[in-house]
């Protein structure tokens, strides 16, 4: 029996041959099964054949993702075509009785991920936390926040200047700055989303001076939003492009991407001239677009798309 963790499949891809999409393994698992352990098992369907019997109703939360062939899902009295490259999500919450059938004439190949142990499987652990990986750029070391960060972002986050121009408000206590990483930076990490990367200066890379990253806008189209954040004792010297530019080299590379755009509302002046730097295409402006704090604001939007 093999072992491999989250982290290990980040970059591996599963690809529907007929749309072109392309989706990341490790991604689907997360989202789907959270931080359970999961197993995989590869199986044939030979003409004919049925994935096990029509038991999947109940207890198991499983994904079965067609690698090779076209497949047949029957759910309660209904049948529906599922191609090559699809995946199949069986939901213990779904009260039909549902399975797949090979009803082509040729073979047709399986993986399915579920929270069932059995024999031979590959486990898929999850519960080793997945982190972003540590990023270099000429000053500054970018990289995984931990609950040990709290004092440092609690510096600047508590700076109303800083929070100015965000869509999250100032910190009160450095209790929101726990909070803020154990809900939102290990929600993302646990997802395998690169946001945030904390940024440090080489000289002091225990201190993070500001946080940048990208999350996705939307998985299905393999784009991602960049954002960003630095304490107003660094501002101005350059350090929002020198990261930014970094995290979306990175972003491209690692999770095949096509575009990552950036917002922020019109009054950041600040912010634009970041994305601006970053080599970011100024779309537009979408009006109102935004309701926070008792009014309507209008955002610009930036991106940066590859060929
Ligand atoms: C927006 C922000 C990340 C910019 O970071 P930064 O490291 O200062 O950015 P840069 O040094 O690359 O500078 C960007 C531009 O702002 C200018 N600038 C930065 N600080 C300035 C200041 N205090 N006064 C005047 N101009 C300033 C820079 O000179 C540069 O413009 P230029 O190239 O025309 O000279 C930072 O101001 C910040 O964290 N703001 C609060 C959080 C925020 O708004 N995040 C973005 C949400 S969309």
């Amino acid at each position: 029996m093999k072992t491999v963790s989250l982290g290990e499949l980040e970059h591996k891809q599963l690809k529907n041959h007929s749309t072109g999409e392309s989706y990341s393994l490790s991604g689907v698992i997360s989202d789907f099964f959270g931080s359970k352990q999961v197993f995989l098992v590869h199986d044939v369907l030979l003409p004919g054949q049925k994935t096990s019997a029509s038991y999947r109703h109940s207890i198991i939360e499983e994904i079965v993702y067609i690698s090779k062939g076209n497949l047949t899902l029957k759910i309660g009295e209904r049948s529906q075509a599922v191609a090559e490259g699809s995946f199949v999500f069986f939901d213990p919450q779904d009260t039909e009785l549902h399975c797949l059938v090979n009803e082509s004439g040729i073979p047709a190949e399986i993986m399915s991920f579920s929270v069932n142990r059995q024999d031979d499987a590959v486990i898929y652990n999850n519960n080793e936390a997945w982190r972003p990986p540590t990023l270099e750029t000429p000053r500054m070391i970018l990289r995984a926040i931990e609950l040990s960060d709290a004092e440092s972002i609690f510096s600047y986050a508590r700076n109303p200047n800083v929070s100015r121009y965000t869509c999250w408000e100032a910190h009160q206590t450095i209790d929101d700055s726990l909070d803020y990483i154990k809900n939102n930076v290990f929600n993302h990490y646990a997802h395998g989303v690169p946001e945030p990367f904390g940024m440090t200066l080489k000289e002091n890379p225990e201190r993070v001076i500001g946080t940048v990253g990208c999350f996705w806008a939307s998985r299905q189209n393999r784009a991602m939003e960049l954002a960003y954040v630095i304490g107003e004792d660094f501002w101005g010297k350059g350090f929002a492009v020198e990261a930014a530019q970094v995290v979306m080299d990175y972003c491209f590379k690692e999770y095949s991407l096509k575009r990552i755009q950036a917002r922020c509302f019109v009054e950041n002046k600040l912010s634009a001239r970041v994305m601006e730097k970053a080599g970011m295409v100024y779309e537009g402006t979408l009006k109102a677009v935004e309701y926070h704090r008792d009014q309507f604001w209008d955002m610009h939007y930036y991106a940066k798309v590859i060929k």
